[in-house]
């Protein structure tokens, strides 16, 4: 039997692939429909609602998971909006994250929390970060470049390790946690800064958005390992598998190393 794993704001399932790719039987929440959703279930629900009243739930559905994955919406603590808020445009998002986070921790259930690197500081605590760069191997590009911070509660063991993050030529904002001599390989294509990038100089494409050079469906399908998903916004609004897997992979390795579950992830 497998482990389960309930991804809370799971949208179409960046995250739930990586976890099902590290041994996990994934449950998904999310307040809306997500026809496609690649997990092994899906209910849609309030994910506050899910962990208040977590253990009836549990009981219900007839499962007792191991590990409980928050996605909760970013837009709110997201450097990238800080624009649109300075302009005077309001944000709908409530901070569900600390909700999330206080509910865990009364469950006392293992957690990862996830945001975008460039959210505001202290929105969580960065107990790791991990860049697509890390991952991307020999694929060819167009690459994108995805920062996400972690917080995990009640872990099992030792945190997941950060994987080397290849050294590159050009620095950036968004380079900033990574120890020199990180660096990107090259630029993002499009107008960005007052800079408009295209060709050799810019393997990278834009991870969010339309227009002015931004990635098309297959680009971002290509560079974050997706072949589920073909709408542009899930695409952006996905967690690289990748990024998933490892931490997955991490957990389950301390659970099998104590003893606590049947023969490792490899
Ligand atoms: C950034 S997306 C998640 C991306 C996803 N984790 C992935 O890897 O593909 C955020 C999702 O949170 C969902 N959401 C927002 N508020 C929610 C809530 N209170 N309960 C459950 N889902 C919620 C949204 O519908 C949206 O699909």
């Amino acid at each position: 039997m497998k482990p389960v794993a309930i991804d809370v704001c799971c949208r179409k399932g960046g995250v739930t692939k990586g976890l099902q790719r590290a041994g996990f039987y994934v449950i998904g929440i999310d307040v809306e429909p997500q026809p496609g959703y690649p997990g092994d279930e899906f209910v849609q629900m309030d994910g506050l609602e899910v962990l208040r009243r977590f253990r009836d739930f549990c009981g219900v559905w007839g499962i007792d998971p191991t590990l409980v994955w928050q996605s909760w919406p970013c837009q709110f603590r997201n450097t990238a909006t800080a624009s649109n808020r300075a302009r005077g445009l309001t944000d709908e998002h409530p901070d569900l994250l600390p909700l999330g986070r206080e509910l865990s921790d009364r469950l006392g259930i293992p957690y990862v929390l996830e945001q975008p690197t460039s959210s505001v500081k202290g929105t969580i605590r960065s107990d790791l970060i991990l860049c697509m760069d890390m991952f991307k191997g020999e694929l060819p590009p167009p690459w994108v470049q995805k920062h996400r911070s972690f917080e995990f509660g009640h872990w099992p063991g030792p945190l997941p390790t950060q994987p080397e993050h290849p050294a590159g030529p050009v620095r950036g904002p968004s380079v900033h946690p990574f120890k020199p001599p990180a660096g990107h390989a090259g630029y993002v294509r499009g107008h960005r800064h007052n800079v408009v990038r295209r060709g050799a100089e810019a393997p990278y494409v834009a991870g969010y958005g339309k227009g002015g050079g931004k990635a098309k469906v297959w680009e971002l399908r290509h560079a974050m390992g997706i072949d589920w998903m073909d709408d542009l916004f899930d695409l952006c609004e996905a967690i690289p598998p990748v990024f998933a897997e490892h931490i997955g992979r991490s957990f389950l390795n301390s659970l099998a190393a104590q003893g606590r579950l049947s023969g490792a992830a490899t």
